[in-house]
């Protein structure tokens, strides 16, 4: 890997909505923190027409907005920091102005792109042709990257053609949280789960991202897209691969991303019947009324709001493992959990005194909240006079009350520092997006061939009862 640091910054889509939300508020904490180098110049560029001077302000009122007041401290000198320039990413004309105000780095240059993935393409041409695709430059992507596998490899191809792999940092947000990051220490840093760690012990594993959201203000993309393409394709198969993987020989990019490929490669192809789709109806959230899905689009729509799918992993540790997915807006709650749900014990001494044990449980909640559960057997105090009283207790570790100090982040914060300095470990490697959009084509292709149409269910549930029915089927009820 190329080690050089960045002290200039270059953000495509900068006066859009991940840039005001968490792109630039990522920043300006990391600069009060005297994380980024003390010189660094940041390029913003985007179609609307401004100076330096309107987009300063449009930047300190995204920070107003979307950054912690107590972390506003070094808002001034960040702001001093920003420049722009006007692109139109389509005119090849424009990048010469672009090259010009990025200047010449002392060290290195880090790009990111938070721009449809329609302007992948021309802008790769425009940086390479102004030289800055140059050795010193390292090149972000955020999703979409793609509609499928075949465009998502026109994507791929274009950025390859003026980067090598190793200077490409595609972009899945939730490996920036310290949360997922913690799924690995979890799983690798203690003794004690990894030798049951595999079909033998582990019934079956749950992962759930419900969120209460509905479309925002994403209309046009969200309906060309749908939650198989949103969350499942990116976060969630990201997730299943950190928990389904095997142990890397080391905390390394290429050796992490290794292991992280296999099982997505490992994934068995889906039937009709292993898949629920749903969309959303008028209904209420937290005791508030929301529209349904078509009202707020304005137009009726049969993109998915909601997908659940009971996937396979076809190799020696998890043959016969299911491992239920679901996501969803509009759900009653949001929540991002991974359950591990172990086999019961082989024989119950305590049977003949009318005692049942209930299988282990591993609940590892990612957000809102971050805790780590696990149930455990117990006695219930007592004599015992009407039998052996067992009952299920939680053993629940609260991350925030583990580690009251140091302070939550962005998960772009994370992202932005490897990125600035090279580390390619939490970022998504061509062969694992590729592995990803071949099982999400083919879930499509079913719900085309069996003609799935999402099911409908009101806002504030859990999705269609078909969800339920789908790991019900098997004796197994969703974590709630
Ligand atoms: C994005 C999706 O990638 O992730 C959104 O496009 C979704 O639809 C978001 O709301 C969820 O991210 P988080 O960090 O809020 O769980």
């Amino acid at each position: 890997m190329t080690k050089f640091t960045s002290d200039r910054l270059l953000l495509f889509g900068a006066t859009g909505d991940l840039s005001r939300r968490m792109l630039l508020p990522s920043l300006c904490a990391l600069d009060a923190e005297g994380l980024l180098d003390p010189d660094i110049q940041i390029i913003a560029t985007a179609r609307s027409e401004m100076d330096d001077q309107a987009f300063r302000n449009f930047a300190r009122e995204s920070l107003e907005q979307f950054l912690a007041p107590e972390r506003r401290g070094g808002m001034a000198t960040f702001l001093n920091r920003l420049f722009y320039q006007q692109l139109d990413a389509n005119d090849p004309e424009g990048y010469k102005a672009l090259a010009a105000k990025v200047g010449e780095p002392k060290q290195g240059l880090s790009i990111f792109l938070s721009t449809a993935p329609s302007l992948f393409e021309p802008t790769i041409r425009g940086l390479e042709q102004n030289g800055l695709a140059g050795p010193n430059v390292r090149i972000a992507l955020e999703k979409p990257l793609g509609i499928d596998l075949a465009s998502s490899k026109v994507i791929n191809d274009a950025v390859a053609s003026a980067f090598p792999e190793d200077r490409i940092f595609r972009i899945d947000h939730y490996l920036g949280k310290e949360t997922v990051q913690n799924l690995i220490a979890l799983r690798f840093a203690n003794l004690m789960f990894e030798p049951l760690w595999n079909a033998a012990h582990i019934d079956h594993v749950q992962i759930t991202v419900s969120e209460t959201v509905g479309l925002e203000s994403r209309v046009g993309y969200y309906d060309d897209s749908g939650a198989l393409r949103d969350m499942v394709q990116n976060h969630m198969l990201q997730l299943l691969a950190l928990v389904a993987m095997e142990p890397p020989v080391s905390y390394e990019a290429t050796t992490v991303r290794d292991e992280k490929v296999k099982v997505l490669r490992s994934l068995r192809q889906i039937k009709a019947e292993e898949t629920v789709t749903g969309q959303y109806r008028a209904g209420a959230i937290n005791g508030e009324a929301v529209p349904g899905y078509d009202e707020e689009l304005g137009k009726p729509s049969d993109t998915e709001t909601f997908v659940a799918i009971k996937a396979h992993i076809d190799n020696w540790r998890w043959q016969g493992v299911p491992f239920y997915m679901r996501t969803g807006k509009r759900m009653p709650k949001r929540t991002t959990e991974v359950v591990v749900q172990f086999r019961d014990v082989p024989h119950s001494i305590f049977s003949g005194r009318g005692a049942r044990t209930v299988p282990n449980r591993l609940v590892i909640s990612l957000q809102p909240d971050e805790n780590i559960t696990l149930s455990l057997m117990a006695k219930m105090p007592g004599l015992d006079r009407e039998g052996f009283g067992l009952r299920a207790i939680p053993l629940a570790i609260s991350m925030p009350d583990a580690f009251a100090g140091p302070q939550r982040r962005i998960a772009y914060e994370r992202l932005w520092l490897d990125l600035i300095e090279g580390d390619q470990t939490l970022f998504v490697r061509r062969d694992e997006v590729e592995a990803q959009w071949e099982w999400i084509d083919a879930i499509r292709a079913t719900w085309e061939e069996h003609r799935i149409e999402p099911k409908t269910y009101t806002a504030g549930s859990w999705g269609p009862s078909a969800a339920i029915a789908l790991a019900e089927r098997d004796g197994v009820t969703w974590h709630e």
